[in-house]
């Protein structure tokens, strides 16, 4: 890519929903006439410590080029080893979370909440506040095993002390609805932070795939069905790119559906229920399902949100389906599986108030029931308060892509180094 001596290199991480904002974000920075080189593992291998030497390698030989003008990197902060090579190679480097900046407090907090006794999770204080950190319970922290936490806490430490030596940190997120957070993080790191969403429509229209990481051919004529469905009638149900179920939550989440009576589009992914990857559904469900609503392995899931048939959405709570439907205003119905998911669920239900959580995931995965679907759906549909804040939060999200401060603050900064 062409651009006048001012290059950025950009180092996704190698997993979906990691990849596809920092895509995203090269692609913003190449329309504001910066080249752009992305870096990428050979083996697609996310491990920051492995990285460290190629990285270099790598990032000498691209400084070496004559004209290639490298003005800085800018690295999924998973990447913690290329944004302290940057740093020591004498290069400005910023650091990208592409989950939200709530969590990021969370990585900050992470020894503490192992200090006070937070973490590992115990199941009779599961629902308890976390004082330091409201509106976190306890259930909605990084859940990990008490044999795991120590290794998972040294990888966050990393995580966020490597960019306290960067230029600064960019969120995949609104301030409409982060604005406390990053206030906080921007004051505590005492860094700059840019809040770059809604990223698929800051980025210039078909420059947003990130087929490179595995992605299949989204299935196009899912908007032709869209066209024929009634404004705001339609479920649409998708746990992002990674989140498995088990055939029993998968069979209600079904009957839930159906029961609903409403239409649905559905993304099943061939490794969405355990055990059937070979894309073959439970005994008779899959006509069952085909008679209410339409399924599909791969959606064009940001122009799904987009369409007017959508009334809602029922999602895993990864962050950037939570990002991409606050941007359309599509309330949600939040099922969070692991991760991050269950700390968005709670910003989703309990902060912005824009969508309910089903609780899904119990220790016997048997929580999931039909009757909380149907419920879920024919309530959602109907609340007004949901419609109206969601309908506030897309005219904020349309107005940091009509004014694009922080766009031009974050190219500001890099035509500054
Ligand atoms: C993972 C974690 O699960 C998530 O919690 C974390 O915040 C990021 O990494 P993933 O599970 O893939 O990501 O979910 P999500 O963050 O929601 O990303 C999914 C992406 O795939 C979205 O950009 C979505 O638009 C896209 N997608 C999903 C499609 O384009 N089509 C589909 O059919 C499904």
């Amino acid at each position: 890519m062409a651009g006048d001596g001012r290059r950025v290199v950009v180092f996704p991480f190698p997993f979906h929903g990691h990849a596809t904002p920092l895509l995203r974000l090269a692609s913003v920075l190449h329309t504001r006439g910066f080249a752009v080189t992305i870096f990428h593992t050979e083996l697609r291998a996310p491990m920051s410590e492995y990285s460290e030497a190629p990285f270099k390698e790598r990032l000498t030989a691209a400084l070496a080029e004559e004209g290639a003008g490298v003005r800085c990197v800018i690295a999924d902060v998973a990447w913690y080893k290329a944004l302290s090579v940057s740093s020591a190679l004498g290069v400005p480097a910023m650091g990208v979370m592409t989950a939200s900046a709530a969590n990021y407090r969370v990585y900050m907090a992470y020894p503490m909440l192992i200090e006070k006794g937070y973490l590992p999770v115990q199941e009779a204080r599961r629902e308890d506040l976390v004082q330091e950190l409201p509106p976190y319970r306890v259930k909605d922290l990084l859940r990990l095993e008490a044999s795991s936490l120590q290794g998972f806490a040294d990888l966050l430490r990393n995580t966020i002390e490597a960019p306290r030596q960067s230029a600064g940190l960019i969120f995949n997120t609104l301030r409409a609805i982060e604005a406390d957070d990053l206030d906080t993080i921007r004051q505590e790191e005492s860094l700059p932070v840019f809040a770059l969403a809604p990223l698929h429509k800051l980025a210039p229209p078909g420059n947003t795939s990130s087929s490179l990481y595995g992605e299949t051919q989204a299935d196009r004529e899912c908007l032709d069905w869209l066209d024929t469905q009634e404004p705001g009638s339609v479920v649409y149900v998708s746990f992002g790119s990674l989140a498995a179920m088990d055939p029993h939550e998968f069979v209600e989440l079904a009957w839930g559906l159906a029961a609903s009576k409403r239409p649905f589009l559905w993304v099943v992914r061939p490794t969405l229920i355990r055990g059937y990857e070979s894309g073959q559904l439970p005994d008779g469900l899959d006509e069952q399902i085909r008679d209410h609503g339409r399924l599909v392995s791969w959606a064009p899931q940001v122009e799904v949100l987009a369409h007017p048939a959508v009334g809602a959405f029922i999602t895993h709570s990864g962050w950037n389906s939570t990002v991409e439907a606050v941007s359309e205003g599509v309330p949600m119905i939040c099922l969070p599986l692991h991760g991050d998911q269950f700390s968005n669920a709670r910003y989703v239900c309990d902060v912005w108030k824009v969508g309910m959580e089903i609780e899904a995931s119990s220790a016997a995965g048997q929580n999931l029931e039909r009757g909380k679907i149907k419920a879920a759906i024919d309530k959602i549909v109907h609340d007004k308060g949901i419609r109206e804040r969601m309908d506030a939060f897309k005219l904020a999200a349309d107005e940091a892509v009509n004014s694009q401060t922080e766009v031009k603050a974050l190219v500001d900064l890099i035509n500054s180094f």
